[in-house]
């Protein structure tokens, strides 16, 4: 049944205080419920309890045993008075929860998982996050298996029981939906430290791992201290318990979860050090560090009223992590990162048959609602708000936002609200960010006429699936105009609020021919088509003041160039964009770090996305040729980069260091691409005498794009070498699935029947399947059979864990931008999905939806 935002309704019945017990084995748990209840205004409607996968014990109201009744897979329960004490008793068993929602074994860990709805799975209740509780849970298990027992908030006892088990109570103070539930039981060790707040509490702060992992657990510890420092600063948030916790297991549907007080998060976003994760592997555990963090305010103070609304707190987290590493790190190369996932993820989706917008209208499974629209476009459409109102007004809308709605479930209209009223702007057409979905394209045109300069803009949001006809929305664009002589800023920075469907905006005193810097640092989350003179674009690309702006220009002179040759069937015109890059090489003034993101093409995917029946290999085909022109012609160039940047001292993780390893990679690809000799002979240095993973990684993935002659020793090298540590010989899948070449479909094939293979571990999966499914010269084979490898391993991950396997149908709904021979093969493996009996709701809804 379709869920519709319109329908919502307040509760019926609130359940202010919840006591648990947790019996805890693996292959059966008993779980003991103290639910009360109170009637939510006067009504004569009984109370129904979500739940699933429950073997239903006991059933107890007030203290007096009744027969379940259910009506629609709920537990009915009928109740005379205005409040009640229903008690219930359920087994589980987690060992064979292998949805990974809800109490489930990974590792010899017990944890659990319960965002959006999984607390079901454990006991019965409304699960629903409107409903907020204070709970109290006891947790009781063998002291041998299980010697560490953790749930939220403060711990209150621990005791011993019978027969080598012992227990532990814990108390969450603060009301919380039940989304937010957790409970561990492990052999875990602690790396502990301490935070004092800004009101002088101190604060035990634990990282629990396997004892092996706890040397990788540092870099993790410091980001935390670090978050909890920046949101005191820069949005005046306390932490609030006694206690913040942390586990990590090896099993996880995504990367983390912000539990109250007790963290619960992918390995991969915790375990990390120079010599086994990237630098942007590391730099990913400290922003989903930061994101969870800062959920304790942005999500758990202030909560959710229904599942339409989870933009509220993960559009408004993940740009306050934005906000966080662009603080710790480089603002200019974090930014450049944003947008690149954005456009990598998000456009696509806003562009295709999943298109909704930031706060959907409707959901047949909210799981497939956790997506790059409402997670990165979400923030997006927070930071035009800080940029429309300025930064002093969005802080005194924030501050208005945690204050008037402190323990409640609200919804994106109450953000906007306190938006409006802490700053006096009026945002009616502003909402128009949260119910239009679509990505708007903006085409500017500049026009000089003496003294007089005037900026055509008009916009177009696009027709999208149930949203035939839009309104123009509130674009904020930053705007300079550039001297094409002087170089300089004739017209200096400005704010411009697009607002009609077309719109003129006026430039006094420009005394010379200018060019055009428009949505500079991505000021709105739109396409942008300007009209550009002869040469614009490449004096753009090398010398735009906003350094957000010189990055796009480059991109939009090698997205012009690649696409006219992908179009035109013939030769392909190399000069302008040999010498961009060469000059960003040459540059003295830019920074390492831009260097290497300046001087890469635009993805094979992010072509294809621009064109109208793409041919995947006629795009491979024209990039690969660009790469070589770069390389051959460039190879003096690179080669002096490359050397350069072998400086980077391995034992530093300070931003130079990252962006020279960064360079050095970016280098060592277009050296090899242009030289495959060469490429080859480096790469395997670089891979023998890496100090770091990045080099390590970066190496072994030139070597394999090379293919198997360059790779092979590496390969071997690599997997003998990161055998114990699955999150490495995640990398030895992931680079060996990403070789955009025809045969890696047989590579593929081949590494699923490794013994390292499982489709029951995420991780592993997304490795092989994700990265398979994200390289469109090994996906798109002509054959379609790329097609087909996928359809079958979406049906066979479904009946393990639909959340995960429903994540790879997106790719096949691509088919409407590629030729029509592949697109009736994507189309046939998606009718083949569908076809499968016993479905998940999760894949269904993705599938059927991308057929159209
Ligand atoms: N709230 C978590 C986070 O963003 C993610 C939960 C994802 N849940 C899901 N069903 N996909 O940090
Ligand atoms: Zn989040």
């Amino acid at each position: 049944p379709v869920i519709r935002r319109e329908d919502y309704q307040a509760p019926d019945w609130l359940v202010p205080e919840v006591e648990l017990a947790f019996a805890l084995d693996p292959a059966r748990t008993v779980v003991t419920a103290r639910l009360t209840v109170t009637r939510n205004g006067s009504h004569d409607r009984p109370l129904k309890l979500d739940g699933e996968e429950l073997e239903l014990l006991a059933l107890r109201v007030d203290g007096e045993t009744r027969e379940p009744r259910f009506e629609d897979g709920r537990l009915v329960v009928d109740l005379a008075g205005e409040t009640a004490v229903v008690e219930t008793e359920v087994a589980i068993a987690p060992e064979k929860n292998s949805q990974l929602m809800g109490l489930y074994a990974s590792g010899g860990i017990l944890c659990t998982q319960c965002e959006a709805e999984g607390f079901r799975r454990i006991t019965f209740f409304p699960d629903r996050p409107d409903v907020l509780s204070r709970y109290r849970v006891r947790l009781e298990a063998d002291r041998q298996r299980f010697p560490v027992l953790l749930a939220n908030g403060n711990p209150v006892e621990t005791g011993e029981t019978a027969d080598g088990r012992h227990s532990a109570l814990w108390q969450d103070p603060f009301p919380k939906p039940c989304y937010l539930f957790a409970v561990v039981a492990g052999d875990l060790q602690c790396n502990a430290d301490t935070f004092t707040t800004m009101s002088g509490r101190e604060v035990e702060l634990g990282i629990w791992v396997r004892e092996a992992d706890l040397p990788k657990t540092e870099l993790a510890m410091q980001a935390l201290k670090d978050s909890f420092a920046w949101d005191e600063r820069t949005y005046g948030r306390e932490y609030d318990l006694d206690r913040f916790n942390i586990v990590a297991v090896s099993d996880f549907n995504f990367g983390a979860m912000e539990n109250k007080g007790l963290n619960i998060f992918n390995t991969r976003y915790v375990l990390a050090d120079p010599e086994t994760a990237s630098d942007g592997d590391i730099d990913a555990v400290a922003a989903v560090v930061a994101h969870e963090y800062f959920h304790n305010w942005s999500g758990n103070r202030v909560t959710c009223r229904d599942w339409f609304q989870l933009s509220l707190k993960e559009g408004l987290t993940v740009f306050r992590d934005q906000g966080f590493s662009e603080d710790m790190g480089s603002e200019a190369v974090q930014r450049i990162d944003q947008v690149r996932t954005l456009r990598a993820a998000q456009f696509p989706e806003d562009a295709g048959p999943l298109a909704h917008p930031i706060r959907p209208d409707s959901y047949l499974e909210i799981a497939n609602f956790y997506t790059a629209t409402v997670y990165n476009k979400g923030a997006e459409v927070i930071r035009m708000m800080r940029t429309i109102l300025g930064a002093e007004a969005y802080r005194k809308g924030t501050d208005l936002y945690f204050e008037r709605h402190d323990g409640q479930a609200v919804t994106c209209e109450d953000f906007v609200r306190a938006m409006e009223e802490a700053s006096g702007v009026d945002l009616t057409q502003f909402r128009l960010w949260y119910s239009q979905a679509g990505t708007p394209t903006v085409t500017a045109r500049l026009e000089q006429d003496g003294g007089r300069t005037a900026l055509y803009l008009k916009q177009h949001v696009p027709a999208t699936p149930g949203q035939p006809d839009k309104q123009p929305m509130v674009i904020p664009l930053r705007v300079a105009l550039i001297g094409a002589e002087s170089g300089r800023e004739v017209a200096p920075e400005r704010l411009v609020l697009l607002r009609g469907a077309e719109q003129v905006e006026w430039f006094e005193g420009v005394d010379e021919p200018a060019f055009l810097s428009i949505n500079r640092g991505f000021s709105a989350p739109v396409i942008v088509e300007a009209q550009r003179r002869p040469g614009e674009i490449e004096a753009l690309a090398a010398g735009d003041t906003d350094s957000f702006a010189r990055f796009e220009a480059g991109q939009e002179l090698m997205t012009r160039d690649l696409l006219a040759a992908i179009r035109n069937g013939g030769a392909v015109e190399v000069e302008a964009i040999v010498a961009a890059v060469g000059a960003t090489l040459r540059s003295q003034s830019l920074d390492p770090a831009f260097k290497a993101d300046a001087i890469a093409l635009p993805s094979e995917s992010l072509l294809i996305e621009k064109l109208d029946a793409a041919d995947p290999a006629r795009v491979h085909e024209v990039r690969e040729e660009v790469r070589r022109a770069i390389g051959t012609r460039l190879g003096e160039e690179l080669r002096r980069a490359y050397t350069a940047a072998s400086a980077a001292d391995p034992a530093s993780l300070s931003g130079a260091d990252k962006g020279l390893r960064r360079l050095r990679a970016a280098t060592l690809a277009l050296i090899a691409a242009g030289d495959p000799a060469l490429g080859a002979s480096l790469g395997q240095q670089q891979y023998d005498a890496a100090r770091t993973m990045t080099e390590r990684q970066s190496a072994l993935m030139v070597l394999a794009m090379l293919g198997p002659d360059a790779a092979g020793q590496a390969l071997d090298d690599f997997y003998v070498r990161f055998e114990a540590d699955p999150l490495v010989i995640d990398k030895w899948f992931a680079v060996q699935a990403s070789v955009g070449s025809e045969g890696t479909l047989e590579v593929v094939e081949a590494l699923q029947q490794h013994p390292a293979f499982t489709l029951a571990n995420p991780n592993r999966l997304r490795a092989l399947a994700g990265s398979f499914a994200g390289t469109p010269s090994a996906f798109h084979r002509a054959d379609g059979k790329g097609y087909d490898w996928l359809a079958e391993v979406i049906v066979a991950a479904d009946k393990l864990n639909p959340q995960t396997a429903a994540r790879f149908v997106a790719p096949l709904g691509r088919w409407r931008k590629i030729e029509p021979g592949r697109a009736a093969k994507m189309r046939a493996a998606l009718q083949r999905i569908l076809a499968e009996p016993g479905l998940s709701k999760d894949v269904f809804e993705l599938a059927s939806k991308s057929l159209g």
